[in-house]
């Protein structure tokens, strides 16, 4: 699938880093229809962001389904994801990298850092991410390395 036309859901969780631009995220999804399952965490309490990555990305797996996860910075939300084999989670904090993640690395999380994104970028780059398109050709066998290191 190069694109998340057909996605049921869109899996969404942060740390408490990230978690007031998580509520903005969800309800700014929501309100342009798209069916948003919030992973957690519900309140801002101290919490791990491996834990939610870990939670989003069995989901994302299962689904194929896209994912966001939140964080303070972004980081580390991508490196814990990134563990995961079939995960391609980039951070991304400009137009540009969100509409290549997905053309030319057919990301399907995206990550964002509170700490450093303004919330409407930050809305802005969800909605590039999910509707942006693989483009394929030359970028499938750079991913399909990819997904044999
Ligand atoms: C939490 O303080 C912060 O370290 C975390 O949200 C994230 O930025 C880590 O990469």
């Amino acid at each position: 699938m190069n694109d998340f036309s057909a996605a049921k859901a869109i899996y969404i969780g942060s740390d408490h880093a990230g978690f007031a631009l998580k509520e903005v995220l969800v309800a700014a999804l929501r309100e342009e229809g798209k069916n948003v399952v919030d992973m957690g965490p519900m309140n801002a309490e101290r919490t791990d962001y491996p834990d939610y990555a870990r939670t989003v990305c069995a989901k994302v797996l299962e689904s194929g389904d896209p994912g966001i996860l939140i964080c303070g910075t972004g980081i580390g939300m991508s490196i814990a994801a990134n563990r995961r084999h079939g995960i391609r989670a980039a951070v991304c904090t400009h137009e540009f990298h969100a509409r290549a993640a997905r053309e030319h690395n057919n990301a399907n999380i995206l990550c964002i850092g509170e700490r450093v994104t303004a919330p409407g970028l930050a809305v802005e780059l969800a909605r590039i991410f999910l509707s942006a398109s693989f483009t394929g050709g030359r970028h499938e066998a750079r991913v399909a390395k990819i997904e044999i290191i």
